[in-house]
């Protein structure tokens, strides 16, 4: 679901054309419906109803201030994984206390920071983790606030780099393992036994592997609530969008599916799981990252050359595998439209960036309108790890961003200047 829409042959963002806003801004160019944002957050709140719950955002899916400032508006919380991302929360107008740090890495300096400003848990990814914890509230004189993320050895179906909850990985504490850590942990004095964690991998388009990894947890979950007072239960984040409407509805055309259902709808999702939660009689914590602002994001990008050769169609853009490294790193699909539609033929095409490296290619032999030089193609569905996965890679600067409301358009990221790349190196003095 989501609010672009073709407008007879023009793409547009809620009520502003895509085409104005590239020409006016430049590409690359990230385009966010703010509506988009907001109704896939109200979504998952209205079908939780029933269970008290806190949806924390994933920060790492799109960090870019204004997001976030339009999530906290909405009453979310927040899933961070860095020090940096809690200061991000901050300055967008987010609340700590509605904050989850979770990652197997967290530093004494992360800790501290977290815990001087009231973060509402930690979860806890491995026992040094819980002594480190430990020993930063005693130095700090607080208690800290605690859930293990349990790894419930379940296959997710996804793809194998972003699948987490098998035990192949590197994330969680095995299940059977849990209640003795709980057990250990409740000796730690300056640690609040508070809840309980799950992750279990991410785009992950049907209910089974999420309900699977809940009844196995849950009757733990419970154990955990009546030993040790756990108050809440958090099923992670990982629910799937659809990038090929195409292939999942029979729909010729992308924004033919505006209206259509997502692949796992919020619906299904809560239909299937609170049947499972509400027993438990505990807080429902929720942390969804793609799910609220995959769709709501495009990458815009200009043709800067069409070249021919004997078997191939390759369409030179100006964006590349630094602004948007998902086709390259997990062969991950991103419908690509042109924004304004001029022909009706379609042609196998290659789309590919300027980047020195074959893998530099944003798809292969698809059928695609025919395009010429200066004309503009969007790339949709890159809302989730678009911007927030790009480099610098190749001296092209971060591309800008912009948030659409109805007929609204405010630049939320300059694009950064070339001189910023520069900006913290230094000559060292024997080269002076
Ligand atoms: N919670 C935890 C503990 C996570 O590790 C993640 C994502 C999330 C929540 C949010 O997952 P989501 O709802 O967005 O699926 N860069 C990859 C995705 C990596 C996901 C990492 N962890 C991609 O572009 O597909």
């Amino acid at each position: 679901m989501h609010y672009f829409s073709c407008v007879a042959t023009k793409l547009h963002c809620e009520g502003v054309s895509v085409e104005a806003l590239a020409r006016k801004h430049g590409t690359p160019l990230y385009i966010y419906s703010q509506s988009t944002l907001s109704h896939h957050f109200k979504k998952l709140d209205t079908a939780f109803a029933p269970v008290e719950h806190l949806i924390c955002y994933s920060v790492k899916a799109n960090a870019n201030l204004a997001i976030l400032r339009t999530l906290a508006g909405l009453g979310s919380g927040f899933d961070i994984v860095s020090g940096g991302e809690l200061q991000r929360v901050i300055a967008a107008g987010g609340e700590p206390g509605k904050c989850v740090f979770a990652g197997v890495g967290k530093t004494e300096e992360e800790i501290t920071f977290a815990l001087q400003r009231g973060i509402y848990c930690f979860n806890v990814e491995s026992e040094p983790e819980l002594a480190r914890l430990n020993r930063v509230a005693a130095r700090l004189k607080k208690t800290a606030p605690v859930a293990v993320r349990a790894n419930p050895d379940v296959a997710a179906g996804t793809h194998a780099k972003i699948t987490t909850g098998t035990y192949e990985n590197k994330f969680g504490i095995a299940c059977e393992k849990v209640e003795g850590v709980y057990e250990r942990a409740s000796r730690l004095k300056h640690l609040r036994l508070r809840g309980l964690q799950m992750h279990i991998g991410s785009q992950i388009t049907t209910v089974e592997p999420f309900e699977q990894a809940v009844a196995r947890l849950a009757p733990l979950a419970l154990r955990l609530k009546d030993r040790h007072g756990i108050e809440f239960f958090s099923a992670g984040g990982g629910l799937g969008i659809v990038y090929q409407p195409a292939l999942e509805s029979g729909a010729a055309k992308w924004w033919e599916t505006a209206a259509a259902a997502d692949i796992l709808t919020s619906q299904r999702y809560a239909a299937r799981l609170l049947p499972l939660v509400k027993p438990l009689g505990l807080r429902l914590l929720l942390e969804p990252g793609r799910f609220i602002v995959g769709n709501a994001g495009i990458l815009v990008t200009r043709v800067e050359y069409v070249k021919r050769t004997g078997k191939k169609n390759f369409v030179i853009v100006d964006a590349a595998m630094n602004d948007l490294i998902r086709p390259a790193f997990y062969e991950a699909y991103h419908e690509i439209v042109p924004v304004v539609r001029r022909r009706s033929q379609s042609l196998a095409t290659d789309v590919v960036g300027p980047i020195c490296e074959s893998s530099d290619c944003f798809c292969k032999d698809r059928i695609l309108p025919r395009v010429e030089e200066g004309e503009y193609l969007a790339l949709l569905s890159a809302g989730a790890y678009g911007s927030a996965m790009s480099s610098t890679y190749n001296g092209r600067p971060l591309a800008a961003e912009v948030l659409v409301n109805g007929n609204r358009a405010a630049v939320v990221r300059e694009r950064q200047l070339v001189a910023a790349l520069w900006a913290g190196e230094k000559i060292a003095p024997w080269l002076k």
